[in-house]
């Protein structure tokens, strides 16, 4: 817990209400006091859930932060006060310990911040029509891949016949099963509606699968570690699509620790998380739980003019790159109803996955 001291909290940007252990408010600091419209002596001494309208989502958060002892953040509240229009918010609970008259005495303090909801509906909106137009895209790309392949493989095949040296049908053997995987990866891409495939599975499989393929392929310069979560409920999910959908995130992160100047050997560092998150909205569904995968490196970072544009089709930023890798990503995920996101500054980049956990039921 954290002793607190009122005086500081008058100055903050964000806007703090403070409850007791009984949810009385006993303090609102100015910004709290703008952004509700309220006066700190008319609401002090009133029961939250008077002052509130009785939010079971806050009721939740609160709850949730009391059990465990911890901060908690409720990023999807709606919160109506006064007859005006509900507010959009997200609300971190902290339990802290008050000085009072000599005492410490338990309370709970809630900083609220505004959602821009219309720019939030502006963005998934945008967001959806983009991802729209990135299928048709990929379609026709998909068509015009599949094709020469057909070709390629069945030019191995001869090839192979002819061979008679024994350790070169292993380089045959190569071109034909990855000319098969280029190929289901193109039937998938053809076929975008096509639901998933789903089983439920562990995430940490999938991700051991992606470890030994980006290990075998960058047997130097890149160490990868691991830190699951053991408590990690399994996904729903297509097994195939998101071994592919984490194979792209976690090759860019290789590619990036590795690439550009000589990479000084042992430098380049991946570590591949995973934790359980807690009532979350992915893709205007709530659940009860998620499973985040956290990829971090400490290469360069992400490009600054690529920011805004990295999950679209051919947007790359290497040299010889397809930027699809990323747009594939995010569609496998997206059908698999969860998001993809990143944050990056040179020397720390983390790409995030959540995906709702199975038997969550879209919960509530
Ligand atoms: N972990 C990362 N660190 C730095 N840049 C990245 C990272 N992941 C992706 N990028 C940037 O995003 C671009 C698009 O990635 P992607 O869609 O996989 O296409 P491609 O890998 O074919 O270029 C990459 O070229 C790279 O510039
Ligand atoms: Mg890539």
């Amino acid at each position: 817990m954290t002793a607190l001291a009122l005086s500081g909290l008058d100055l903050l940007a964000t806007a703090v209400v403070l409850v007791d252990r009984g949810l009385a408010v006993r303090y609102v600091n100015p910004a709290a006091e703008n952004l509700f419209e309220i006066s700190s002596k008319n609401v002090t001494g009133q029961a939250l859930d008077k002052l509130f309208f009785e939010s079971a989502v806050l009721t939740a958060a609160i709850g949730y932060a009391r059990a465990n002892n911890c901060s908690y953040t409720e990023h999807d509240l709606e919160l109506g006060i006064n007859g005006r229009p509900r507010l959009h918010l997200s609300c971190t609970v902290t339990p802290v310990e008050l000085e009072h008259r000599g005492a410490q005495a338990d309370a709970l303090l809630l900083e609220f911040r505004l959602i821009e909801q219309q720019l939030r509906i502006a963005r998934e909106q945008r967001m959806l029509e983009e991802s729209r137009a990135n299928r048709e895209l990929i379609r026709n790309l998909a068509h015009e891949i599949k094709n020469p392949l057909g070709g390629i493989r069945g030019a191995a095949q001869l090839l192979d016949r002819e061979l008679e040296r024994p350790a070169l049908h292993e380089y045959t053997q190569v071109i034909i099963n990855e000319a098969d995987r280029l190929q289901s990866l193109m039937d998938r891409l053809l076929t975008p509606h096509r639901m998933p495939q789903p089983a439920r599975l562990s995430v940490h499989e999938v991700l051991e699968r992606v470890r030994s393929l980006i290990a075998a392929e960058y047997p130097e310069g890149v160490v990868i570690h691991r830190d699951y979560d053991v408590s990690l409920p399994p996904v729903k999910g297509d097994k195939e699509q998101l071994i592919q959908a984490m194979l792209n995130v976690v090759r860019n992160a290789a590619q990036a620790v590795t690439g550009g100047a000589v990479p000084a050997p042992g430098k380049g560092e991946i570590t591949l998380r995973t934790r359980v998150v807690r009532q979350v909205t992915l893709a205007r569904r709530r659940h009860r739980h998620a499973i985040a995968v956290d990829v971090t490196d400490n290469g360069p970072g992400v490009p600054g003019e690529l920011r805004e544009r990295i999950f679209h089709p051919l947007v790359s930023g290497r040299e010889g790159g397809s930027g699809l890798g990323l747009t594939l990503a995010q569609n496998f995920v997206n059908q698999h109803h969860g998001v993809i996101s990143f944050e990056s500054v040179p020397g720390d980049t983390t790409f995030t996955i959540l995906l709702p956990a199975d038997g969550d039921g879209n919960g509530k």
